[in-house]
């Protein structure tokens, strides 16, 4: 077990999320490379790159054999073409890098109960959202491919005929479950730019697929067979996803059927996440009793909750 000093080192972190936005191992992946040849590759101070290299060679992302770095198998996934989508996660230059650097002021956060990220860039988490957001599509499309099988194989969705991801980003879920279930329709529900993203991922399904721009606080579109939605309610507080669950209850309909996605699984949830989820945009973490409280509070028949994998679907009805 790590000491309390070493668990509360910034320096590591950084150092990583260092070497990732200056792309070091993409440019170590070629060839193993000197302090000098790596500072004009990447326009930094040799002097204090070779600070950072020595840092990083100590915690075992790279290895120096004579004046010549190279990455090891810990080191790799900093690759931005390594599957893990790590790169771009830990690069602070993005939207993810962007929230995760306003852990500084997470004692705001606690004191207050509110997002630290206004607090350090002077807009909120979703206004850069928006103005980065091919960015943040695409972080959030490769976050929920790594689920979408275990999401995919939770419930019959073929059955409810069609199916609106409401926040559904790329359209990356959606695209997986018309994959699995050919009798499926969809529509993906998000932000403009987002929305746009979408459309174009789903173009090889025709008329079976499509994407629509607005808001979950204003109007969904009406009347489908069940209404999705993947980690939207951890991104608000009580009242915001009850308001969102109440716009999508409008848009279903008596009968109507509604299936709360959550990375969770019972009632334990995710310490890191529940934390980040607070200091990016005042989000929250919740286990599936805690979910299905959340959507009868807002007026839904809580009807079952299917697990599969990591994932959580908690099935409401409109009465
Ligand atoms: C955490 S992401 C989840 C995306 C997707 N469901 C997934 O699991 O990858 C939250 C999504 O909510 C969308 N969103 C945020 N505010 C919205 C609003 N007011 N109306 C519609 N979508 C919104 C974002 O654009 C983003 O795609």
């Amino acid at each position: 077990m790590p000491g309390i000093w070493e668990l509360a080192d910034l320096i590591t972190p950084m150092a990583i999320r260092t070497a990732a936005h200056l792309r070091l191992a993409d440019h170590l992946a070629k060839a193993p490379r000197a302090a000098s040849d790596l500072a004009e590759l990447t326009a930094t101070d040799e002097d204090a790159l070779t600070r950072l290299l020595a840092h990083l060679v100590h915690i075992g992302v790279l290895e120096r054999s004579g004046d010549r770095y190279h990455l090891t198998d810990l080191g790799d996934p900093l690759r931005d073409d390594h599957p893990d989508g790590f790169r771009a996660f830990a690069d602070p230059a993005s939207m993810i890098g962007r929230g995760d650097l306003a852990l500084i002021h997470l004692p705001h956060s606690v004191k207050t109960g509110e997002a630290a990220y206004p607090r350090l860039y002077g807009a909120d988490f979703w206004a850069d959202a928006r103005a980065q957001a091919a960015d943040y599509d695409h972080q959030m499309g490769l976050d929920v491919s790594a689920d979408a099988p275990d999401i995919a194989d939770a419930f019959d969705w073929g059955s409810l005929g069609h199916v609106v991801d409401v926040g559904g980003g790329d359209g990356t879920l959606l695209e997986v479950l018309l994959d699995r279930f050919p009798e499926l329709t969809g529509q993906v529900f998000d932000q403009p730019a987002t929305a746009a993203t979408a459309a174009r991922r789903l173009e090889r399904f025709g008329p079976r697929a499509s994407a629509v721009a607005g808001s979950f606080f204003e109007k969904v579109p009406a009347k489908a067979g069940g209404y999705l939605l993947t980690a939207i309610v951890h991104d608000w507080d009580e009242p915001k996803s009850i308001a969102i669950l109440r716009t999508v209850a409008e848009a279903a309909g008596p009968g109507g059927r509604v299936f709360v996605i959550e990375k969770v699984t019972g009632d334990q949830v995710g310490t890191r996440m529940n934390l980040r989820i607070l200091v990016y945009m005042t989000g929250k973490e919740r286990g599936v009793t805690e979910l299905a409280a959340l959507g009868t509070t807002a007026g839904l028949d809580h009807v079952a909750t299917h697990a599969s994998g990591s994932m959580s679907v908690v099935e409401f009805r409109v009465p």
